[in-house]
């Protein structure tokens, strides 16, 4: 077999590998309590699905601009002028097939060999794929649960370096949940860095208005989707939305890599952001109860939930205690108490000894799964 260093070199997605042996579980008849996946059980908001399929009907099936419908565009331009008051030039805007191939796009357009990409950690696993892959290097800004996983902003501008060619920030975070503040996006937007800014978890934030890192600076790179507010993930849709003197480049890769998205999706993706955004809310509410409810679920079992999400769908649980070696830990929970969860350690050296749960799923799954947890712990 021949395969490339740079294939042979990439590592696995845990979260991945816990979802098939889960599934193998399933298959031999065992129920299985999904906390492992970043995919909302909630079905998308209604018409989204039929006006995919009316634009099927309607023959809407050839390429479009490989940036994306112009109509679509000028819908998500529109989206980020309403909901957080910034002008973007349609033109600037380059539709995806989901949040992940923009990540190639930005990461491929951005960095040469050995360039640098300064991102937190613990992380969402597939960014540092994506930035080693394309041939860049991670430098990490390394988060403490006693600090409420905080940026330390002289940490920050003690890692940039020559080599650096982007600072790496989602908001909310996946696994963290974190949301970051003004001052740090002001502090941000003041470096002389690309800021890529993943904005998938917006729709996601319990605490307060989302912030783009639009609203802090023009020079970012914003990454966007519908998989997770609007639980579209097997749509597969997303943008980015770029410095204007960029676009030239951008829309090589592009069409080089990825032609265009589908057009059917698009349309379900107009429908989403023209009629759908006030769903968002009750979606929102309905993942905030089950945030505090499967808090309280682990802290009754003795799991001290020290740090609260303010978005997202994650609990990031320290488990150290059960086992430091949160691969071995989520294998035994999966195998004995048919609950699946994510280790730490996907996320990167600094979530070893965590698990992550998400409660993207529903508070009956939630009760019953968690009895499941607690009878398990109870035996070790
Ligand atoms: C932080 C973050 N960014 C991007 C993605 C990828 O999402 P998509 O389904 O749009 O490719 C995920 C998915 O879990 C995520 O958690």
């Amino acid at each position: 077999m021949i395969l490339s260093k740079r294939a042979l070199s990439i590592k696995p997605f845990i979260a991945m590998d816990i979802l098939e042996a889960a599934q193998k579980l399933s298959g031999q008849g065992h129920e299985i309590f999904n906390f492992g996946l970043g995919e909302p059980d909630l079905a998308p908001p209604e018409g989204i699905q039929e006006a995919c399929i009316e634009a099927i009907k309607n023959g809407d099936l050839k390429y479009t601009h490989s940036q994306g419908h112009s109509s679509f565009r000028n819908i998500i331009a529109q989206f980020y002028n309403k909901n957080y008051g910034v002008e973007i030039n349609p033109d600037c805007i380059i539709v995806t097939s989901g949040t992940s191939p923009a990540f190639f796009l930005v990461f491929s357009a951005l960095l040469n060999p050995g360039d640098e990409v300064i991102l937190p950690n613990p992380y969402y696993p597939c960014d540092l794929n994506f930035i080693e892959y394309l041939g860049g290097k991670a430098i990490f800004l390394e988060l403490k649960e006693e600090e409420n996983y905080a940026w330390n902003q002289k940490k920050l501008e003690s890692l940039i370096s020559k080599k650096t060619k982007a600072i790496l920030l989602t908001s909310p975070s996946n696994p963290l949940g974190t949301i970051a503040s003004p001052s740090l996006l002001a502090f941000l937007a003041h470096l002389d860095i690309p800021i890529i800014s993943d904005e998938i978890y917006h729709g996601l934030n319990y605490v307060e208005k989302d912030r783009s890192m639009l609203q802090f600076s023009k020079k970012c790179f914003v990454i966007n989707g519908f998989s997770k507010s609007f639980g579209m993930t097997g749509y597969r849709l997303g943008f980015t939305i770029i410095p204007p003197h960029y676009v030239d480049a951008f829309r090589k890769i592009q069409q080089n890599f990825f032609i265009s998205a589908n057009p059917f999706v698009q349309a379900a993706g107009a429908y989403a952001l023209t009629h759908c955004v006030p769903d968002l809310e009750i979606r929102k509410k309905i993942f905030q109860k089950r945030r505090d409810l499967m808090i309280g679920l682990l802290s009754e079992m003795g799991l001290a939930v020290r740090y609260h999400p303010l978005g997202a769908f994650y609990l990031f649980v320290d488990t150290s205690s059960i086992n430091p070696n949160s691969y071995e830990l989520a294998f035994q929970i999966l195998n004995k108490a048919h609950v699946a969860t994510t280790p730490g350690i996907d996320f990167g050296s600094c979530g070893e000894g965590h698990l992550r749960f998400s409660y993207a799923t529903d508070e009956k799954k939630i009760k019953t799964g968690m009895t499941a947890l607690k009878n398990f712990l109870k035996k070790t």
